[in-house]
């Protein structure tokens, strides 16, 4: 993530008339609720001055459950994915109903987040009020799903669980303020016959990994100085959950983008993925895998050994279970399967997107047409006394225009020599997916967006 502007407290103005007040109001508050609660999936939170960031347009998102639609592509992506898991022993409890508003609790401090984390900024996530927010990552509810496992809740050893997950971020043709994830998990009892089990599991996966042959990964030995374990789990603990774990993970990797060769009759071309150390807050060791795809390495999935605490967190006793979580960004992957140019476009409700997909299908999208789009630059000044931080420039932008923005990209920022001061120039470019756009609504538009910058971060427009 590019972060050219730095955090920053934004100006609050106490006079409620003012234009800002007004701007506001539109954005956090909602017709159906009095201006001190919002509604999210019809349930009514409180909003706190402080805290609460999220837009109506945003909100507005939260009812869309595109993982569900079966034939969208995200739905297709996930059935196909959470099939194969459960395609043997039906190990994985499967969840895809959990509502995104999420206790700060859930998203950050069961998993272990520092308090300083980067992800807890207002900068970076929407809060509904200081206790609630849009749920930034599935992960958000390991807690609950490990402990249905502890209370018997489910029999089954794993679960799956996708969801539409939210992030104030840049803008451009693979981000969007709301996307899609699978987050998966798998436990075994922290004893010889767990063990026993895992070995059992394990050979099961590679029976199967063994049976594809144009499937290469590029490993490294484990190295526990750079990717430490927990010391409560023995190496070889470690080394079998691990193994179970980049095992399923290389299965996924393999189905998917076999699948994909497969519909463009291409099955003989080789697929090459590579696994790299990570880190997170609530799995060690940790490691992502990446696949190499038209000409890069693309990252595709982050994972670990569950930490203890996690666990603990849900319930659990100390040295009880060990296992893995896997955490899976499915929109850029289902780009890819689709051949879809932008992430705005699983969002449309434009028939001719969604009359091309098909349950369980994978096709590649052809593009209705391509309306032109057009550029607007804006260079301000930046006020020194006031922080601004680019994912609120990128905010502005899109509470303005929606889903007619296309990318929002710096290409200036100078210092200055005599007078200190700092100036930068973001280009927007504005294009619809579905329809002809005109110089005069795009006009208003800018125009919109330089008045709230201007009146919310006091820069001076050049
Ligand atoms: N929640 C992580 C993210 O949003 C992805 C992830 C990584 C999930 C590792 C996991 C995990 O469960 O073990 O980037």
């Amino acid at each position: 993530m590019s972060c050219s502007l730095k955090r920053f407290i934004p100006v609050i103005t106490n006079n409620k008339h003012t234009l800002q007040a007004i701007i506001e109001k539109s954005l956090y508050s909602t017709a159906t609720s009095s201006p001190n609660t919002i509604i999210v999936n019809g349930k009514e939170f409180e909003t706190d001055s402080e805290k609460t960031n999220v837009p109506q347009n945003i909100l507005k998102l939260t009812d869309k459950a595109l993982h569900l639609k079966a034939s969208h592509p995200i739905g297709i992506l996930r059935t196909l994915i959470e099939n194969k898991l459960n395609s043997d022993d039906h190990a994985f409890e499967v969840y895809n109903n959990f509502k995104p508003a999420v206790s700060v609790f859930e998203n950050f401090d069961s998993l272990g987040f520092p308090k300083d984390h980067v992800g807890r900024s207002k900068s970076d996530t929407y809060y509904i009020n200081k206790d609630h927010l849009l749920r930034t990552h599935t992960s958000a509810h390991e807690m609950f799903c490990f402990g249905n496992i502890q209370k018997k809740i489910t029999d089954k050893p794993g679960y799956l669980i996708s969801a539409d997950v939210y992030r104030r971020d840049e803008i451009d043709k693979t981000h969007y303020p709301a996307f899609h994830q699978m987050e998966g998990a798998r436990l075994w009892p922290k004893t010889e016959a767990g063990q026993k089990q895992l070995k059992k599991d394990i050979s099961v996966l590679e029976t199967k990994l063994n049976q594809i042959k144009n499937f290469t990964v590029i490993d490294m030995p484990y190295k526990e100085e750079t990717n430490p374990k927990q010391k409560h789990m023995t190496k070889e603990e470690v080394q079998l959950v691990s193994t179970h774990l980049k095992r399923t993970i290389e299965l996924i990797v393999a189905e998917v983008f076999n699948k994909k060769l497969a519909s463009e009759g291409k099955t003989n071309e080789e697929i090459k993925s590579r696994w790299i150390e990570a880190y997170f807050p609530w799995t060690a060791p940790s490691w992502e895998i990446e696949v190499w795809w038209k000409g890069e390495w693309l990252e595709l999935c982050g994972c670990g050994v569950v930490r203890e605490q996690v666990l603990t967190n849900a319930g659990m006793g100390t040295n009880e279970k060990i296992g893995w979580a896997f955490g899976l960004g499915l929109d850029r992957v289902a780009m890819l399967l689709f051949d879809i140019p932008d992430i705005r476009l699983f969002w449309t409700d434009d028939q001719r997107f969604h009359e091309q997909f098909k349950e369980n299908t994978i096709s590649s999208f052809k593009p209705y047409s391509k309306y032109p789009g057009t550029i607007r630059d804006i260079s301000f000044w930046v006020n020194n006394s006031i922080d601004i931080h680019e994912n609120d420039l990128m905010e502005i932008v899109r509470n303005t225009a929606g889903d007619l923005v296309e990318s929002v990209k710096l290409i200036d920022d100078f210092v200055h020599p005599k007078t200190g001061r700092r100036s930068l120039c973001y280009r927007i470019n504005y294009q619809s997916m579905d329809r002809n756009i005109t110089n005069e609504e795009i006009n208003n538009l800018q125009d919109t967006v330089r008045a709230n910058l201007v009146e919310q971060y006091k820069i001076e427009l050049r």
